[in-house]
């Protein structure tokens, strides 16, 4: 069992009152050199064997079956547990996927990232942000003005782990996200990162689509404009996808940035609100007016 060194460089709530040990359960399978799927959960130690076969049973459920999966138990000792609400939700039914992209990059610029960063970003991820043109393994870090590429390795990104839902919180968001249609278990996962995406240091706005080929939903996510979710960022069987994080580069310390997002654990103990699915000028009437 790997253990993990605690240091609470970034200000968020504390639950003080519970400070019970809790692991870090991580699943991620592959076959050959080729991720299949991964996810996370932080749980009280009761809850471990249980959380595993879950997670097990979730690795087996892809077709065809991965053949290695790899679970990771983490001892978070009894660090008492940053927590943070998770951010509003809101669908925006663009017509397609271009509709999607270039109301993306609206809300982007209404967050203060230029039109050269957040284009740029898009295009990255239209093509595969890699070198030589693959996904990456995380996401990239984009200078919010300049467009930069600033993740260390331009291969891999910087990826976001250590989250999870309360159990209370969790029963809430499935209520809330089921009364509005959507009921796909990433939905919920990538509403949890996006919470502790948006709180990291100098993080400005997320923008993310998948780069599973039968799922062309994606979102932009930002403590000011909660999570913006578009059912289609891209064309079915598209295989590219990826994640953005644009950060304001006057506030940025990469290496504090980075044990932030992959390291410190968070729990997202209340959900937020799940609005019904508008239409982009009635929400670029109400909320943005770029
Ligand atoms: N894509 C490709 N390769 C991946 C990967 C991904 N998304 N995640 C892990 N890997 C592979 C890489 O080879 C990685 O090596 P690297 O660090 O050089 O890239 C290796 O597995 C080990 O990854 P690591 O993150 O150390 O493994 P882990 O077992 O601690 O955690 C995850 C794996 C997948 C659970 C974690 O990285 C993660 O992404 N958690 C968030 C899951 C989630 O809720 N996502 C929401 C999406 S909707
Ligand atoms: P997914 O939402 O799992 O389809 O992942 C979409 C893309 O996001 C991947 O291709 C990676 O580039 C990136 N990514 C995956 N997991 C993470 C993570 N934990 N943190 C940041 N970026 C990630």
């Amino acid at each position: 069992m790997k253990t993990s060194k605690w240091s609470a460089t970034w200000a968020s709530p504390i639950d003080r009152m519970n400070t019970e040990e809790r692991y870090s359960i991580r699943m991620r399978a592959s076959s050959g050199i080729q991720h299949i799927s991964g996810a996370e959960r932080i749980v009280v130690s009761e809850k471990t064997e249980d959380t595993v076969r879950s997670l097990i049973a979730r690795a087996r459920d892809r077709e065809p079956c991965p053949e290695k999966i790899v679970i990771t138990i983490e001892s978070l000792k009894t660090i008492p547990m940053r927590t943070r609400t998770a951010l509003d939700l809101v669908t925006l039914n663009a017509a397609d996927a271009s509709a999607g992209r270039l109301a993306a990059c609206r809300i982007l610029r209404s967050l203060k990232i230029s039109e050269q960063a957040a284009r740029g970003a898009i295009d990255h991820l239209a093509r595969g942000a890699g070198p030589s043109g693959g996904n990456l393994r995380g996401a990239m870090i984009i200078d919010s003005l300049t467009g930069e590429r600033l993740e260390p390795d331009q291969e891999r990104g910087i990826r976001a782990s250590r989250f999870d839902w309360t159990d209370e919180a969790l029963e809430a968001i499935i209520v809330k996200l089921s009364a509005i249609g959507l009921t796909h278990f990433r939905t919920r996962e990538a509403l949890a990162l996006a919470a502790k995406v948006a709180h990291a240091p100098g993080m400005l706005a997320e923008l993310c689509w998948s780069d599973d080929p039968d799922y062309t939903a994606g979102y932009v996510a930002s403590r000011s404009s909660g999570y913006v979710r578009f059912p289609m960022l891209k064309l079915p069987g598209d295989p590219k996808g990826g994640r953005a994080f644009f950060v304001d580069r006057k506030m940025l310390d990469m290496p504090k940035l980075v044990h932030y997002l992959q390291v410190e654990p968070m729990l997202i103990n209340e959900s937020g609100i799940c609005w019904h699915a508008m239409e982009l000028k009635e929400y670029f009437n109400k909320y943005n007016q770029l």
